[in-house]
């Protein structure tokens, strides 16, 4: 068994960068682990235009360079929030743009910062999903269903009944990220669609089932929306990540809280992971018996699907003991990483 393991610089497909002082806390550590992410525009404002994706590219750079980071070394791929009012000349603006690689679907009310998310997608976006049908642009799609009488279990699956199915009935060339996938049923929709579909990947999937936001207590950093779902819907995100499908690829959705909001009568979804992301997947695929695959996932087919050069550098991981932090500092805040004083047996060199 080899204690090293090489790969082309992999990248994340799904980050949550936020802003301000907590963009400067967070920011470093997601250019130390890949070389480009794309950004989710779920500020507060949302990230709805061009204009907006440019000026928070241009505040990410600067923070990155505070940060110490090379210039060049982490490169931002930006997204546009769609809203009911999106318009459709803002997707060949955003196509123009060059820094705009996608735009990402909240239905409103699903997660964190989606009040200004899409209520009816169907009915109100029909101009807007067939300009980016036309352009090539990538629909990326938070696949919850935000209805209240649905279990929150089951609104995944939901999801695709209600919305993805219909969705790309009416838009079948429609390319489409289903973000951040939790279930065995998101897996075998992806798996067998026909059509440009594909979907992400967190390490907090693969790793634990929904028991881990329970043992021994509420634990609140186990808590992330889409939630964690039951062990036989883990073991399908597993053979997905490292199964022969192309279509499954790296997303952390690593979404930094402070502290005392996840800690709170009211805590708020996310996990912190891109501090140590690419030792969970490693421990992942480890376990799995799969480290064989890590490339693929981490390093080559998210570029591939976006149709963008795969990175040309390589990073080492090796196995030796790695303590969790059991915090990091956010701002004036602190910030708790999945798995907070766990050991991991990989390393990023
Ligand atoms: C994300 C956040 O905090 O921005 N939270 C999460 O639990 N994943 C939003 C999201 O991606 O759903
Ligand atoms: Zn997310």
């Amino acid at each position: 068994m080899s204690d090293t393991l090489s790969i082309i610089r992999p990248d994340d497909w799904h980050l949550h960068l936020r802003d301000g002082p907590a963009l400067r806390a967070v920011v470093g550590d997601s250019a130390k682990q890949f070389a480009r992410a794309v950004i989710m525009p779920n500020l507060k404002p949302p990230v709805t235009t061009v204009a907006l994706a440019l000026a928070y590219r241009d505040r990410i750079t600067t923070a990155l360079s505070e940060a110490g980071v090379a210039p060049g070394a982490f490169t931002p791929l930006m997204t546009l929030y769609l809203t009911d009012n999106t318009s459709a000349d803002e997707i060949d603006r955003a196509h123009e743009s060059g820094a705009v690689v996608a735009v990402k679907l909240y239905p409103a009310g699903a997660t964190t910062n989606s009040d200004a998310g899409v209520s009816d997608l169907l009915g109100c976006c029909g101009a807007v999903i067939e300009r980016m049908q036309r352009v090539g642009m990538p629909l990326l799609i938070h696949g919850e269903v935000a209805d209240p009488a649905v279990d929150v279990f089951d609104r995944e699956a939901v999801f695709i009944e209600r919305v993805m199915k219909p969705l790309r009935k009416a838009y079948p060339e429609l390319r489409v990220v289903f973000e951040h996938l939790t279930t065995k049923d998101g897996v075998e929709y992806v798996r067998d669609a026909q059509g440009p579909v594909a979907a992400t990947i967190t390490a907090q999937h693969l790793l634990y089932n929904r028991n881990a936001i329970f043992q021994g207590g509420v634990r609140p950093h186990w808590y992330c929306l889409p939630i964690l779902k039951r062990e036989v819907h883990r073991q399908a995100l597993v053979e997905a990540a490292t199964g022969d499908s192309p279509r499954f690829f790296l997303g952390t959705d690593s979404a930094p809280h402070a502290r005392g909001l996840k800690e709170n009568a009211c805590g708020c979804a996310g996990c912190y992971t891109a501090l140590h992301a690419m030792e969970l997947y490693t421990t992942a695929f480890d376990r799995a018996g799969r480290l064989d695959r890590l490339e693929a996932f981490a390093s080559l087919r998210g570029p591939d699907f976006y149709r963008l050069p795969r990175n040309t550098t390589r990073v080492t991981l090796r196995r030796e003991a790695y303590g969790i932090p059991h915090e990091v500092p956010y701002g004036d805040d602190t910030l708790v990483p999945l798995a907070a004083g766990e050991s991991l047996g990989w390393r990023l060199a």
